[in-house]
Order: structure tokens, then C-alpha cells, then sequence
């Protein structure tokens, strides 16, 4: 066992040279900052004081070749090769409530809701826990470790993802074609989560796979019996990806989802609003204040509809609620 010691004294943990440092921290339950935990976002940054890390992706873009050469490394992609002096350059937003966990599953079921999007229902060994909102890193030997989203409820020992086969993706692909019957994963992670806060609507705003997290805190609050509106707007190129979430989201007499088909086809645009999802929003909200914003899908949808919420309707920073993946 390793120990790594932050200056500030404020993290102190062991890793066994496996786990990433941000993983043997989240695992000792402590509060150490992230999003991704796949190298893009950044917000895991950490300085190297003393002792020596494995950096598993020196190419990953969340760090710059300036900051490398600074002796800083991302904790999600560098392992312990001794102990550890660090300085934690971000402050943690706050504690995950479920440190994750390496759990070994079954494939139990697949289902294609598109060409390329896919269920996958899994059993686990032991229950799995998260909060609605969290990701689970799966990892293929070989191939690969992705992070996806829960697509479920927290239901006892079983658990769905929702998974895009993307072109060049060799995880993503294996897992929509290849006849695999086991899995590893490892979580839950990530802090985008459902708010504390029930007194205020709750809107949800996806794109592509996005949708995952979004189904998972839907059905939560449907399960909480939450009487507040839900609005769910949700943003596709694939008409068949809209008439999935149709399915997905269950009923309820305060549930509104709004398919925005993000190019248009002929004769669909009629069917749907057309465009990008932050242009459409305004026309389906009376007021974008006092509500819960939750925000899962590709970088650029993210950025448009922060600056819809924040910069052009100044909806307090606190009340917006997303984990960057790139
Ligand atoms: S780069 Fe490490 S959490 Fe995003």
C-alpha cells in the first residue's frame, strides 16, 4: 500500500498501485474534486510534490503540455508507484454519498432503441448503489474502460445503462455487438445529482446518450411521488431515439417531454421542433427561474445551455447541475 498525503493535510489515503489516485480517494470517502473521471474535464488536477505516479494518458486534453510540464497530473489517469506528496489544485465540490465500488455483473438483457443507442441490463453479485444522476466505469480487458450512465432506478441488484455505439468507439461497440455475458464495473461516480431542494420544478435537458442519467432521476422522482412539474427536454438526430424516450420516461400527470430533432428530415420538422435544444427551450417555459436544471450531453449543448440559463436569464450557478464528458 502507498500512502498519499495532500499538503493541505486535507486528503490523506492509502491506494494499492490498482486504482487511480482519484479512485482510491473516492474509495476512502473523501472529498476530492471531479467530474469525468476519463480525462477530459480537468477538474481532478493535482501537483506532484514528491514520490512517483504512472500517467496512464499523457495525451489526455483535460491537462495542458504546460501544466505536464509543471509536474501536474490528472487523478483520474495516473496510478501510485510509491508514496505520495500532492497538492489538490481544485477545491471538491462536495462528498459523493456511495464510494464506489469494483462490483462483477451479468448481462441479463440488450435492447436497441436505436441504430446505434442501447440498453443494457445488468445483475450484480451484492446490490448497487448510487444516486440517481451517477455513472459507472466499465471496463473492457483490452478494449477498455468508459464511463456510462445509470438509466434505472436504484433497484436492489440489478441495473440498466444506456450506451451509444460510437463510430471508433472499441468499448462502446463491443458492447452493442459483441455476445459478452460478464462485466466488471466499477462506481458509482460523479456529483450530478438530484437536489435536495423538492420545492421547485425540476427540468432536465439531454442530448444523444445524455438521456440516461435523465431517465434514472425522472423515475426517482416519480418514485418520491414529487408533485412538482417535470419538464424534459430532450435533443436527437434520430427520430428513432425521440420515439424511444417516449418509452422511457413512465407517466405521469406532471411529466411534459419536449423531442427536439436536431436535423431536419424531410417531413419531420413538422412532427417535431426543430434545431438545437437551447433554442428551443424559451418557446416551452414560461420563465426559466425557480427551477432545477439538469444538464446531460455533448460539450457544446452543455456550454449553449449554461449561457441560455446563466448569462441570458440569470439562473443562479447553484441551481444548474451537470458533469462534463467529452
Ligand atoms: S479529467 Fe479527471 S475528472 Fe475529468
Amino acid at each position: 500500500m502507498f500512502k498519499i498525503q495532500s499538503d493541505d493535510l486535507q486528503h490523506h489515503f492509502e491506494s494499492d498501485g490498482n486504482d487511480t489516485l482519484l479512485s482510491a480517494a473516492l474509495r476512502a470517502e473523501l472529498a476530492f474534486p471531479y467530474e469525468c473521471n476519463s480525462g477530459g474535464c480537468g477538474a481532478c488536477k493535482i501537483e506532484l510534490l514528491e514520490g512517483e505516479v504512472a500517467n496512464l494518458w499523457p495525451e489526455a486534453s483535460g491537462l495542458s503540455a504546460r501544466e505536464l510540464r509543471k509536474n501536474r497530473f490528472l487523478a483520474c489517469q495516473c496510478k501510485a508507484l510509491s508514496d505520495l506528496k500532492i497538492r489538490v489544485i481544485n477545491r471538491a465540490e462536495g462528498r459523493a454519498s456511495h464510494p464506489p465500488k469494483r462490483i462483477s455483473t451479468r448481462v441479463i438483457g440488450k435492447r436497441f432503441l436505436s441504430d446505434e443507442m442501447f440498453e443494457l441490463r445488468l445483475v450484480a453479485e451484492q446490490d448497487v448503489m448510487f444516486s440517481p444522476g451517477q455513472y459507472f466505469m466499465v471496463e473492457l480487458p483490452e478494449l477498455g474502460t468508459r464511463a456510462y450512465s445509470a438509466a434505472s432506478p436504484v433497484d436492489g441488484n440489478t441495473l440498466t445503462l444506456i450506451i451509444k455505439a460510437v463510430p471508433n468507439g472499441k468499448v462502446s461497440r463491443a458492447l452493442a455487438h459483441d455476445a459478452i455475458e460478464t462485466l466488471q464495473i466499477d462506481g458509482p461516480y460523479g456529483l450530478s445529482v438530484l437536489s435536495a431542494s423538492t420545492e421547485t420544478q425540476s427540468v432536465f435537458i439531454a442530448g444523444g446518450s445524455g438521456i440516461a442519467p435523465m431517465v434514472s432521476m425522472v423515475k426517482a422522482l416519480i418514485a418520491q411521488e414529487y408533485e412538482k412539474p417535470i419538464t424534459v427536454f430532450y435533443g436527437s438526430r434520430l427520430e428513432t431515439e425521440l420515439e424511444a424516450a417516449e418509452t422511457l420516461f413512465g407517466h405521469g400527470a406532471n411529466i411534459r417531454l419536449i423531442n427536439v430533432l436536431s436535423s431536419v428530415t424531410d417531413g419531420l420538422e413538422k412532427k417535431y421542433p426543430t434545431g438545437y435544444v437551447h433554442e428551443v427551450i424559451p418557446a416551452y417555459m414560461e420563465s426559466l427561474q425557480g427551477a432545477e436544471f439538469y444538464l446531460c450531453g455533448p460539450p457544446q449543448m452543455i456550454n449553449s445551455v449554461q449561457k441560455l440559463l446563466m448569462i441570458e436569464n440569470k439562473v443562479p450557478f447553484e441551481s444548474i447541475h451537470f458533469d462534463r464528458f467529452f
